[in-house]
C-alpha cells in the first residue's frame, strides 16, 4: 500500500495535475477574501487556519477520489468535521454522544464513496474487457487518483478470481483514513508559514522578491505555472524546511520492539514501546544554532529538501510519509499566491501545542491587494 501510494503521489502525472488543481482551489479562495466586513466599515480579518483547511481539504479530496468544488465536496467537508469531532471523546456510543455521531458521520461517508469506488470499478472493467478483446497488453490509462490507485491493483491482483481481493468496504474505509493525516498537516504547516513570516518582515520581504520574480517571469512568457516552477525556488524551500523544522506538527511517532534490540548501548526488550522525538532533535542546539529562531537562511548550506536523521518532519524509514513532496508542492504553490496577490497585517496570536499544534486564534490577518494583484 504504501508503494503503491507513493509511487502515484511522486508521478510527474499526478503532479502536474495536482499543481492545476490547487493553483485552482487557492486562487478561489484568495478571490473570496473580503478586505472589509459587509457594510464597509471596519476591515474584515481572514482566519488563516480556516481559511487553509478548506484549501487542503480540496486538495486532498481530489487526490483520493478526483471530487471537485460543489455539492459532494461539502458534504465530505461536513461529515468529515463531524467524524474528526470523535476522535477525543468519551467512549460511549450511545445516540447524541459525540462518538455516536462521529461513527455516523464515517459510515455516511463511507456510502458515498463506495458508490464512486462502484462506478469506478464499471469503467476499469469495460476498459479492461475492451482491451482484452483486442488483445493489448498492459494497462492503458493512467491512475487518476488513489481510489484508482487501490482498485487497479486490488482487480488485477485477484484476476483469477470472481471477486476482488480487497473488499470494496476496505478501499472506502482506507481512503477515509488517508483523509486524516493529509487534512490537519498541510493546513497548520501553512498557517506556521503565515505566523512566522508575519513576525520576520525581512524574510518575507525576501520570500516576496523571489516569488514576484517567478510571477513577472511567467506573466511575460504566457506559460502555465509548472510543479517545478513552484519547487524550485530554493529560498521558499528553505521557509517550508524552516516551517517545519519549527512547527514540529507531527512532533513523535511510537515504535514497538518486535525482538529484543540494543541500539546505542541502550537495551529495548520485545514489546516495549519507543518514542522518537522529533522536536527534541529538531529544536537540540546540537544540530541547529539558535534553534528557536526563525531562519530559513540556515537551509542555504545543507539544502532544503534533505530528509536526514537531523530533519525528519516526514518521520523516516520505511514509513517515510508519502506525501511528503505533494505537501510541500501545496505549501509553495499556496505561498505564492498569497504574497504576489496580498500584504497583510497579523493579529496577535500564539501557538499551542496541545494536543494538536494550532494557533490559538486561527490567526486573523487585515490584507490589502498588492498593486495590480487581483
Ligand atoms: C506537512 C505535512 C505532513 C507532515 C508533517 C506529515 C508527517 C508524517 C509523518 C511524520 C509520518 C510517519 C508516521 C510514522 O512513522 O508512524 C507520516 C505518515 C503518513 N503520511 Fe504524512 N505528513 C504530511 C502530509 C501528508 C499528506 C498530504 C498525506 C496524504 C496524501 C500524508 C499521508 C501519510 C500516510 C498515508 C502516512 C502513513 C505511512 C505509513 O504508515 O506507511 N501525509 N506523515
Amino acid at each position: 500500500m504504501h508503494a503503491l501510494l507513493g509511487g502515484f503521489l511522486r508521478s510527474p502525472q499526478f503532479k502536474a495535475q495536482i499543481t492545476r488543481e490547487t493553483r485552482s482551489a487557492v486562487q478561489r479562495a484568495l478571490a473570496s477574501w473580503r478586505i472589509t466586513d459587509l457594510d464597509q466599515q471596519q476591515p474584515q480579518p481572514v482566519y488563516v487556519q480556516d481559511e487553509s483547511k478548506k484549501i487542503a481539504f480540496e486538495v486532498i479530496v481530489r487526490t483520493l477520489m478526483s471530487i471537485g468544488p460543489g455539492e459532494d465536496l461539502n458534504f465530505l467537508r461536513r461529515e468529515f468535521e463531524e467524524y474528526i469531532k470523535g476522535f477525543i471523546s468519551l467512549p460511549i456510543k450511545l445516540p447524541g454522544t459525540r462518538l455516536y455521531k462521529s461513527l455516523k458521520a464515517k459510515g455516511r461517508m463511507i456510502k458515498v464513496i463506495r458508490s464512486i469506488i462502484e462506478q469506478r470499478k464499471i469503467s476499469i472493467e469495460k476498459e479492461n474487457n475492451k482491451r482484452s478483446s483486442s488483445s493489448e497488453e498492459g494497462s492503458t490509462s493512467i491512475p487518476k487518483d488513489i481510489i484508482d490507485v487501490l482498485l487497479r491493483d486490488t482487480l488485477e491482483s485477484s484476476a483469477d478470481e470472481t471477486q476482488p481481493r480487497l473488499p470494496l468496504d476496505s478501499i472506502s474505509e482506507n481512503i477515509i483514513e488517508m483523509m486524516i493525516p493529509g487534512e490537519e498537516t498541510v493546513p497548520t504547516s501553512l498557517t506556521l508559514a503565515v505566523k512566522f513570516l508575519s513576525d520576520s518582515p525581512l524574510i518575507l520581504a525576501r520570500l516576496l522578491e523571489e516569488n514576484m520574480e517567478l510571477k513577472k517571469r511567467k506573466e511575460q512568457s504566457g506559460d502555465e505555472y509548472d510543479w517545478t516552477d513552484y519547487v524550485s525556488l530554493p529560498f521558499t524551500q528553505n521557509v517550508i524546511s524552516e516551517t517545519l523544522r519549527m512547527g514540529n506538527i507531527v512532533n513523535a511517532v511510537w515504535r514497538e520492539a518486535v525482538k529484543d534490540v540494543t541500539i546505542k548501548g541502550h537495551f529495548i526488550p520485545k514489546g516495549w514501546c519507543v518514542l522518537a522525538s522529533f522536536s527534541s532533535i529538531h529544536m537540540d542546539e546540537a544540530n541547529y544554532e539558535n534553534p528557536y529562531e526563525f531562519n530559513p537562511h540556515r537551509w542555504e548550506k545543507s539544502g532544503a529538501n534533505v530528509n536526514s536523521n537531523k530533519f525528519t518532519p516526514f518521520g523516516g524509514g520505511q514509513r517515510l510519509c508519502p506525501g511528503l513532496e505533494l505537501s510541500r508542492l501545496e505549501i509553495a504553490i499556496s505561498l505564492h499566491h498569497l504574497v504576489t496577490t496580498y500584504s497583510w497585517v497579523a493579529e496577535d496570536d500564539d501557538i499551542t501545542y496541545f494536543p494538536f499544534v494550532r494557533l490559538r486564534r486561527k490567526l486573523p490577518i487585515t490584507i490589502t491587494p498588492l498593486v495590480g494583484a487581483i
